[in-house]
């Protein structure tokens, strides 16, 4: 039986020089038994003919939205209904922006619109037109309204730059089109995950906090989200709207996390601790706001419970996947809490304030497990937190396939 077997599938091919991938990936479709229909925008057909996709297709290839034989039976919200999943593959920098801002001015957004069929983008441009600020929060908006980014890729591109902009290979495509429908790669499989600073209070208005802003715990719950997992995120307190799909559980203290940690645990087979939980708290919360009477004043402070440590020791454990923040050596600090703490794995980064990590949009991380390492290089926590749920997923079902053989 092949993995596509009648389940139909909308190719939207925008204007790029990626846009000669497309034929594989229909190709690759076809082959898997997929149905697959092809809508290009003008700029794509400058790129790739209509003649090529529609005889790798099997079917017309629909360019207009005023194709009077077409549209006599309202012909974009019969392809809007009819697919499965619609793919934009190349997504150009012009598409994101005009499915972020809502408008149908060809047939391509206007089915995107008009649709309820998931709707993923894999995006390919040049490396500085994926890091400019306008793409990077059409971007986001389209993240936050769940429609999902598949890449893009890194390496060299057809401009002849280095950098993030490569459409993903059409195999990697195609696989990724398969696990979304079956319902993800990571369809069934529970993921327990915290987010964002604690505040330990010290009085009715003054905490110790620290820079955690949420974005990369956020990050990791949307890419867990779209490949399928049931997520629980609990959070200290930030400023980010909670992902499609995802149930938000919040807190402010550490002891408050690990107690919504604790009640969670039970029904997730991956946990992976991103929050920047205070080591210590005040030993005394003063009811009323301290007066400045002294020069110095003294806090006492006691050591907080280790969520991560709790969770890994427990019989049996799930996944457990740890962070480590550190201001220098931080893949030899992350390997001892990657050690002691009996984590499967960890991913370190670099805080401080030259080096990010806290609160920037984009980090780089290097990935630690027993035998093996990854660096993840400097990106979008968005992108990042894709690869990093990639990483994850292979070792936590390698894990489970050892443990059930
Ligand atoms: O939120 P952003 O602004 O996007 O920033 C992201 C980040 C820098 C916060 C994130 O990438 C990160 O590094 N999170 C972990 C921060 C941290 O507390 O690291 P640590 O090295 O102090 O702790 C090691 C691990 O133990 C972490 O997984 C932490 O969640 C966990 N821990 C620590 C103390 C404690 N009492 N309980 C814990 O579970």
């Amino acid at each position: 039986m092949s993995r596509l077997d009648a389940r139909r599938i909308l190719i939207g091919v925008t204007g790029g020089i990626a846009a000669y991938k497309s034929a594989e990936l229909i190709r690759l479709l076809r082959k898997e038994n997929a149905e697959v229909r092809v809508v290009m925008t003008p700029a794509a057909s400058e790129f790739i003919t209509p003649m090529t996709l529609q005889a790798l297709s099997g079917n017309p290839v629909r360019q207009s939205l005023f194709d009077q034989a077409h549209e006599a039976a309202m012909g974009h919200i019969e392809l809007a209904r009819w697919a499965d999943l619609i793919l934009v593959a190349p997504g150009s920098a012009d598409f994101m922006a005009r499915i972020a801002h809502g408008l149908a001015n060809d047939l391509l957004t206007t089915l995107c619109l008009a649709a309820e069929a998931p709707l993923v983008i894999a995006p390919a441009m040049n490396q500085a037109m994926w890091r400019n600020a306008a793409t990077q929060a059409n971007r986001q908006t389209l993240v936050e309204r769940g429609i999902l980014i598949w890449g893009p890729d890194e390496g060299s591109q057809a401009c002849g730059e280095t950098g993030l902009g490569r459409m993903l290979e059409p195999t990697e495509l195609l696989d990724r089109t398969v696990d979304q429908l079956s319902g993800g790669r990571l369809s069934g499989v529970g993921v327990l995950l915290t987010a964002g600073p604690t505040r330990e209070p010290i009085d009715p208005v003054r905490f110790i906090g620290n820079r955690s802003s949420g974005k990369m715990g956020f990050s990791l719950a949307r890419a867990f989200a779209a490949a399928g997992a049931r997520v629980v995120l609990v959070s200290g307190p930030v400023a980010q709207s909670t992902p499609v799909g995802v149930q938000r559980i919040d807190v402010e203290t550490a002891a408050e996390m690990h107690v919504a940690v604790m009640d969670q645990v039970a029904a997730c087979d991956i946990f992976v601790a991103c929050a920047a939980v205070a080591d210590y708290r005040p030993v005394e919360v003063h009811d009323q706001k301290i007066k400045k009477l002294e020069e110095q004043l003294d806090i006492r402070l006691e050591r907080n419970p280790d969520i991560l440590a709790g969770v890994a020791a427990l019989q049996p454990p799930p996944f457990t996947v740890g962070f480590a923040a550190e201001t220098h050596r931080p893949v030899e600090y992350a390997e001892q809490k990657r050690r002691n703490k009996r984590v499967d794995m960890i991913a370190a980064n670099l805080v401080g304030a030259a080096e990010g990590g806290f609160e920037r949009d984009e980090n780089a991380l290097t990935v630690l497990w027993d035998g093996g390492d990854l660096e993840l290089p400097m990106s979008d926590k968005g992108v990042l937190a894709e690869r990093l749920v990639t990483v994850i997923a292979e070792h936590y079902e390698q894990k489970y396939r050892t443990e059930n053989t």
